[in-house]
């Protein structure tokens, strides 16, 4: 049985969506089994739990054998002494991680870096998956699109090799069901950088409207942002924004597949912009 967290989310729902395709028994931990119901397939076991009420996942843990772990950056050390009983953690973590430092760089490192050592702690096998930057960043920019073709941003030409999560998850699958993946901290990334203003332009495409990106300054875009981000968050944000980085090739690596590219993520979400 595979424990599945997150299951509500992106990530978790495509987790427990492709292990449940492979014929795999399957258990989402969530903490509104409505919500998860709705989203999840029938044959899907939803249980009621929250990882920050550690005895709530004990109940959850009977015949568990591997859990995919998502967390939204909270203190979660007690809950991860119950997962850990599994004996297989593959933990969604971040690329913001850096290995052997003191202090991480950011806030979001941080965040993670607590859980990772956490796991580590707790003598169970575990898999590290560190993604950059993921294509559902850009569903906030719907309420732009939706209500115009025009989408003003800073750094429209900097380009990042965005994830599909649909990939993250096909890297959890692997590392949740085959060997060969303890102790590995895998760097994922989409198939390809692609700018700010193109990521525009292939949503348009998907909804079938020319959409365009006009450019603002960084303190403009860091204005609007301040309003809907926390600043530990926005600050890292509006860094990965300013510059480009390269794809790892690691998807293709683990899966075979090259990865999903961006255009085929807005296919995917176009509901999403509508
Ligand atoms: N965005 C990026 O570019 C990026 C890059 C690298 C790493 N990450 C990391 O990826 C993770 C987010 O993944 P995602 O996009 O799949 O998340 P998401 O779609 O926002 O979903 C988060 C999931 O966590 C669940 N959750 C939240 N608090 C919980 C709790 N106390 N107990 C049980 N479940 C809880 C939510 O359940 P409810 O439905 O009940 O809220 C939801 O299912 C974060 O850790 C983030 O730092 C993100």
């Amino acid at each position: 049985m595979f424990l599945v967290l997150g299951a509500t989310g992106h990530v978790g729902g495509e987790v427990a969506r492709q292990l449940h395709q492979r014929g795999e028994a399957v258990r989402a931990l969530v903490r509104d089994p409505a919500k998860a119901k709705a989203k999840l397939p029938d044959g899907v076991d939803v249980v009621q739990g929250d990882l920050e009420r550690p005895d709530t996942l004990k109940a959850a843990m009977a015949d568990v054998t591997a859990v995919f772990l998502v967390n939204r950056m909270r203190e979660i050390g007690a809950g991860v002494k119950v997962l850990a009983d599994a004996g297989r953690l593959v933990f969604l973590s971040s690329a913001s991680v850096i290995d052997d430092v003191a202090e991480q760089a950011n806030f979001i490192g941080q965040a993670h870096a607590v859980v990772e050592d956490a796991i580590r702690a707790s003598g169970t096998r575990w898999t590290f998956l560190r993604p950059g930057g993921f294509a559902t960043n850009t569903l906030g920019w719907a309420p732009q699109i939706r209500g115009s073709d025009v989408l003003e941003g800073a750094y429209g030409d900097q380009a990042q090799p965005l994830i599909h999560e649909a990939d993250i998850a096909a890297v959890a699958v692997r590392a949740l069901t085959e060997d060969g993946h303890d102790g590995a901290r895998h760097l994922l990334s989409g198939p390809a950088p692609i700018s700010q203003a193109d990521q525009v332009a292939a949503i348009g495409a998907a909804l079938g409207r020319p959409l365009r990106w006009v450019e603002i300054s960084p303190d403009e875009q860091r204005r609007r942002l301040a309003k809907v981000m926390p600043p530990g968050i926005l600050d890292v944000y509006l860094s990965g924004l300013a510059s480009s980085s390269p794809a790892t090739g690691v998807v293709e690596t683990i899966t075979g597949e090259p990865g999903r590219t961006f255009a085929q993520w807005a296919a995917d979400h176009v509901a999403d912009f509508r």
